[in-house]
């Protein structure tokens, strides 16, 4: 595999080849998926649930993010490093600047950060400042405790509307890649065709441009599998086996099904 850009994404996208994102916390695994050819990895947030037992990524800190943002740039070459921004480390401008700026200084190539229009201006600031933004709406883990838990966004016409509002938005002020989470799979689709920049599902049906998946979901190892996942290794007899199957799966268009999506 040649090294992974967002050109290399956009032109994914331009040419209808949907491309395989996944969790990754260290070195070992992010050697792992550069084996399989894994187009992006993330160091996601998600590292408080799986790594850490938390009830929510909203402890996870900047530190912590730092630490498994070099475990996982010390295993990969050529995967592109997305990491996520924890909570509260983008809250003023300021903050976002400095923080997205330590990130990449640990080895990300881009930070995605939750949230609608009220980030627009963050984005433009990290962007025209040379630091890539992904983009991450629709059911937005570090928000659990204002969205009630973690449930289904998007689901009434306002939703919707607000969500594909704020999604161009992000994308004017330079976002280069859009993460929707639990959202319904019509939506997804719409998204996925109405904005230049690649839209990454997980929960949001099979019509996204690309799939991310939390690995320990996709390896069948967390507490509970959600309805959006799958255990690849159940169909397979080694991690590596699991993580190409994924893959394949998700660049052939067999996963996401319409099973695993929401109405
Ligand atoms: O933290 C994470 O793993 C994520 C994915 C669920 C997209 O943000």
């Amino acid at each position: 595999m040649k090294k992974v850009t967002i050109q290399t994404l956009q032109q994914h996208k331009a040419n209808g080849e949907k491309f395989p994102v996944l969790t990754c916390y260290d070195a070992t695994f992010a050697r792992l998926m550069e084996q399989v050819e894994i187009d992006v990895m993330l160091v996601g947030d998600s590292l408080g649930n799986v790594i850490q037992g938390q009830g929510s990524t909203v402890p996870v800190t900047m530190d912590e993010m730092a630490y498994h943002t070099a475990a996982v740039a010390r295993g990969n070459s050529k995967s592109l490093l997305m990491v996520d921004m924890p909570f509260m480390s983008y809250a003023t401008e300021e903050q976002a600047l400095a923080n997205a700026a330590e990130l990449m200084q640990a080895g990300a190539h881009m930070v995605k950060l939750e949230g609608g229009a009220w980030l627009e201006e963050t984005v433009l600031m990290l962007s025209e400042r040379g630091i890539p933004v992904c983009a991450h709406l629709g059911l937005t883990p570090q928000s659990v405790n204002k969205l009630s838990g973690y449930k289904v966004q998007g689901r009434d016409q306002d939703g919707a509307e607000q969500m594909l509002a704020d999604a161009h938005i992000l994308q004017e002020a330079g976002a280069d890649l859009l993460v929707v989470e639990c959202i319904p799979s019509e939506l997804g689709k719409q998204l996925s065709q109405s904005l230049e920049m690649p839209v990454i599902g997980i929960g949001a049906g099979p019509d996204t441009d690309a799939q991310v998946l939390v690995l320990h979901d996709m390896l069948g190892i967390s507490a509970r599998l959600p309805k959006f996942s799958h255990n690849f290794l159940a169909d397979t007899d080694s991690i590596e086996a699991a993580i190409a199957a994924y893959k394949t799966a998700v660049e052939n268009g067999n996963f996401p099904a319409a099973e695993h999506g929401f109405k």
